[in-house]
């Protein structure tokens, strides 16, 4: 039995040391944290670059829905960051979707030198919004700004329309490690100050989030499981 569990557990690397082990609980709370946006825009990449820090040119379209984890400190406690790598293809939507609720932080991708990626933005965040969500956090990532040929979107915060004001707006590049870092750590930061701001007038907030078990399997891919 402890064999066949070692086995599960390999399935979730723990990005900051590199050891394979999904069942430590060993963390003072746990954020979920979606990527969305179209497909190959860069989600896999940037989650790769954040969690593994390695890159690939090759393109392998996600199916479906796949997880990351990664230990981070804020404020001398540990936490620990699930982060759920959605596929882009709209045949996957009916699944991915379902990940939606429970997510405390999105980041919403784009690539700057696909404009069709760009228009789907608002469409992106109007889906999530229909889903009945609890109060979340968004950073909008305009990815792969290494290129020197091929820009099409500008990075004119004000030409990103009304939504521009609910989202945390940079430019990335998982290709040459740019922002990639700063853009999931904003996040957290935006979400612990919530927590401390709220402990006071809303307790759950921390009892919501706190030592919530990760599973090591996603629940919907348990679900369709036939074995
Ligand atoms: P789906 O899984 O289909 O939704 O796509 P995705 O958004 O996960 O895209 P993925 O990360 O697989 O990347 C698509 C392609 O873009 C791959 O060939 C990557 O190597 C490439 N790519 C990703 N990020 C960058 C970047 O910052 N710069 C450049 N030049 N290429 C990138
Ligand atoms: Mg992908």
């Amino acid at each position: 039995a402890e064999h066949k569990m070692k086995l599960q557990m390999a399935s979730v690397t723990d990005g900051k040391t590199g050891i394979k082990d999904a069942s430590d609980q060993n963390f003072d709370y746990m954020f979920k944290l979606l990527i969305i946006g179209n497909s190959s825009v860069g989600k896999t990449s940037f989650l790769f670059r954040y969690a593994d820090d390695t890159f690939t040119p090759a393109f392998v379209s996600t199916v479906g829905i796949d997880f990351k984890v990664k230990t981070v400190y804020r404020h001398e406690k540990r936490v620990k960051l699930q982060i759920w790598d959605t596929a882009g293809q709209e045949r996957y939507r009916t699944i991915t979707t379902a990940y939606y609720r429970g997510a405390m932080g999105f980041i919403l991708m784009y690539d700057i030198t696909n404009e069709e990626s760009f228009n789907a933005v608002q469409d992106w965040y109007d889906t999530q919004q229909r889903h009945k969500p609890r109060r979340s956090f968004w950073g909008l990532s305009g990815n792969v700004c290494e290129v020197e040929e091929g820009r099409i979107i500008g990075n004119n915060r004000e030409k990103m329309g009304k939504i521009q004001k609910r989202f945390d707006f940079f430019e990335a590049s998982a290709k040459e490690n740019i922002s990639v870092r700063q853009a999931f750590e904003r996040l957290v930061d935006a979400i612990c100050d919530k927590m401390s701001d709220s402990l006071d007038t809303d307790p759950s907030m921390l009892g919501a989030s706190k030592n919530t078990r990760l599973s090591d399997t996603p629940p919907l891919l348990q679900q369709n499981c036939s074995c």
